[in-house]
């Protein structure tokens, strides 16, 4: 037999772990990988320092100057690995349509053909951890666990921030619990006597970002990014739960969860979708402008909800991580205060610039200081100057460098953010990047708008993101790189939530979570966006607690109904209505294009298409002409 033990390797296994399955397991992986030894994390204060001491010494970790940022890092990736992975990203369900178009996929057999021997032996000359975590509070009943072997300390050390990571975990799962297993490996082994010639190993060439959602498993090959490693996040929290939510009756939500608290205590929780560079992690630490005198909004989560509904009809969520994981440039004092004065410690950044001091800099900082700094060290170790940056559009940080922080580090943070009960939610928030066409907000008028309006919602794509800057992404429900199963019976089960919901909620007396349409990304004829988004966000945010507390009737448009210029409050801003019209107006001929699209988009996705959204866009296309 090729046990790992026989080979001279001791799986190291704690003695209060007891959970026979997963012994079993790291011992076949161990097999498998052949990792030069194996390292169970605890999750304690005194592992994480030494293992951050240990990434310093190895070089993938720069301690910044403490007097700057205490017990913070810098990490500076391979620069061809920067960004989750989409192509390589995989979907192998046994029957291809249960992946959809929108996901690559491949023979579940075929893809273990594939996998196999690219894991075997790929840990060879490195570390093994063996990381336990739980995604959503512990041992709450919503919560799941899942466990990360990878050859990737960095990881590890992330994965203490990003989720409840420790010895905890395997008290959970005792002898029978269930985990949900995840192999990652940076896909870089070492010979015999052979050392890193590199601080971010990483294989350049191979990549796979593997889910197989029958088995609930996740394979992550060749990367050590972000969502690529992090296998709690997109992988487990998106993906596979979201394939777990279909058959037992909730949803994975790619939605950031606030708190919204008016100056008589009344609360109100608000889950809003937005695709990956919308700026969601701003929009979850809004500071209310000065005209809202005792109004607060407090930060649940900023990337991921679960939402499980009761049987009252009542849609309760949890965010499932424990940390931000969020992007550094444009983040500044005015774009985002809590999230700024999160990051003063206890930080790990990743491929943001060093300063001269010890400190960390990136794009959009400059708005703070009034100027740009001298001289620092870009991402990829390369000096920076002003004048290099003119003469070569060198950027110091790269557009998606990240922050690593814990939730505990936000002072917005929302009292309720780690109950294992959830906080109930009293409408859900859909938004894309839309230089035209979409306004400002509407409200749909039934659930089954609010599904329509969501599984059409679209994204400029930025230079960052996605190659071609300012071609329109369909992105339904923000869900496009996460949802783990075919799009179109995603919307049904959206569909099918809201209609079990419902009977329920009218049994119990109170309504279904209403639902919005948003886009704070209009343009004027000059280009330059006319909504002044951020802290102003607010504004919109009250007109719809308004609208939950009937306390503005809007007017009817074909999308929705929508805010009169009258109802929205503009104490502190100086918003003509002209403005007003330029971000809310719902241009017949635009429309029209937008519908074809749509179209395309549905033409995409016949296969199970439901028919309820065919249906909606015939309405809505009978009152654009009306
Ligand atoms: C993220 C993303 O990193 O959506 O959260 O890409
Ligand atoms: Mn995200």
């Amino acid at each position: 037999m090729n046990s790992p033990v026989m080979q001279g390797l001791n799986l190291n296994t704690p003695a209060y772990v007891k959970n026979a399955k997963l012994i079993a397991w790291v011992a076949e992986m161990a097999a498998l990988c052949k990792p030069a030894n194996i390292y169970w994390c605890d999750g304690s204060q005194e592992e994480y320092d030494r293992l951050c001491a240990e990434l310093v010494a190895a070089g993938t970790f720069k301690k910044l100057n403490p007097a700057k940022r205490a017990n913070s890092y810098l990490a500076c990736s391979d620069p061809s690995d920067v960004a989750r992975v989409e192509d390589r990203t995989y979907i192998c369900s046994a029957q291809k349509e249960n992946a959809g178009p929108t996901n690559n996929w491949m023979e579940p057999a075929q893809m273990r053909a594939t996998l196999n021997p690219l894991f075997d032996g790929c840990m060879a000359g490195r570390t093994m951890y063996v990381v336990p975590f739980s995604m959503g509070p512990l041992g709450s009943h919503i919560s799941h666990i899942g466990i990360e072997l990878t050859d990737s300390a960095y990881v590890a050390v992330n994965q203490k921030i990003m989720t409840r990571m420790g010895k905890a975990v395997f008290d959970v799962l005792g002898t029978q619990g269930e985990f949900v297993p995840c192999m990652h490996t940076v896909g870089a082994p070492l010979a015999a006597g052979q050392k890193d010639t590199t601080s971010w190993p990483c294989n350049p060439t191979t990549k796979y970002i593997v889910h197989f959602p029958e088995t609930r498993e996740i394979w992550s090959y060749g990367s050590g990014y972000g969502g690529n490693a992090l296998l709690g996040k997109k992988c487990f929290a998106l993906r596979i739960a979201s394939n777990m939510g279909k058959e037992q009756g909730w949803l994975a939500e790619h939605m950031l969860i606030l708190g919204v608290t008016n100056p008589q205590g009344k609360k109100y929780h608000i889950a809003a979708a937005f695709p990956s560079a919308c700026g969601k992690t701003n929009f979850s630490m809004l500071v209310p402008p000065k005209a809202f005198e005792g109004w607060s909004v407090t930060t649940i989560g900023d990337d991921i909800a679960w939402v499980k509904p009761h049987t009252d009809g009542k849609m309760v969520a949890i965010n499932p991580e424990a940390g931000y994981f969020g992007v550094a440039p444009g983040t500044n004092m005015k774009t985002n205060p809590n999230c700024m004065l999160s990051l003063h410690k206890d930080v790990i950044f990743t491929n943001v610039a060093l300063t001269d001091d010890g400190d960390v800099w990136w794009e959009g900082m400059e708005k703070d200081t009034g100027k740009l700094p001298d001289h620092l060290i870009d991402w990829q170790g390369k000096d920076w100057t002003p004048q290099i940056a003119k003469e070569t559009g060198a950027k110091a940080a790269h557009p998606n460098a990240r922050f690593t922080v814990a939730a505990a580090n936000n002072p917005a943070l929302d009292p309720a953010w780690d109950d294992a009960a959830g906080v109930p939610i009293d409408a859900f928030m859909f938004g894309g990047r839309r230089s035209t066409t979409v306004p400002l907000v509407t409200e749909a008028r039934s659930w089954t708008e609010g599904v329509y309006m969501a599984a059409t919602m679209g994204s400029e794509t930025t230079a960052a993101a996605f190659g071609a800057q300012g071609v329109v992404r369909r992105d339904p429900f923000a869900m496009l790189p996460f949802c783990g199963y075919n799009m179109s019976d995603y919307f049904q089960h959206w569909l099918d939530t809201g209609e079990k919901a419902q009977v329920q909620a009218q049994a119990a007396g109170h309504k279904l979570p209403a639902m919005y349409c948003v886009n704070w990304f209009r343009k004027g004829e000059d280009g330059s966006f006319v909504w002044p988004g951020y802290g102003d966000n607010m504004r919109v945010l009250k007109w719809m607690i308004d609208r939950l507390e009937g306390n503005a009737t809007g007017e009817e448009t074909m999308f929705g109904v929508a805010p009169t210029y009258a109802e929205i409050t503009w104490t502190g801003l100086d918003f003509s209505a002209e403005q007003f019209k330029a971000v809310t107006s719902i241009d017949k001929a635009a429309w029209q294009a937008e519908f074809k699209l749509h179209d395309e988009h549905f033409a995409q996705l016949a296969f199970h298409l439901p028919k309820a959204l065919l249906d909606t866009k015939a309405a809505l296309e009978a009152r654009l002409a009306a």
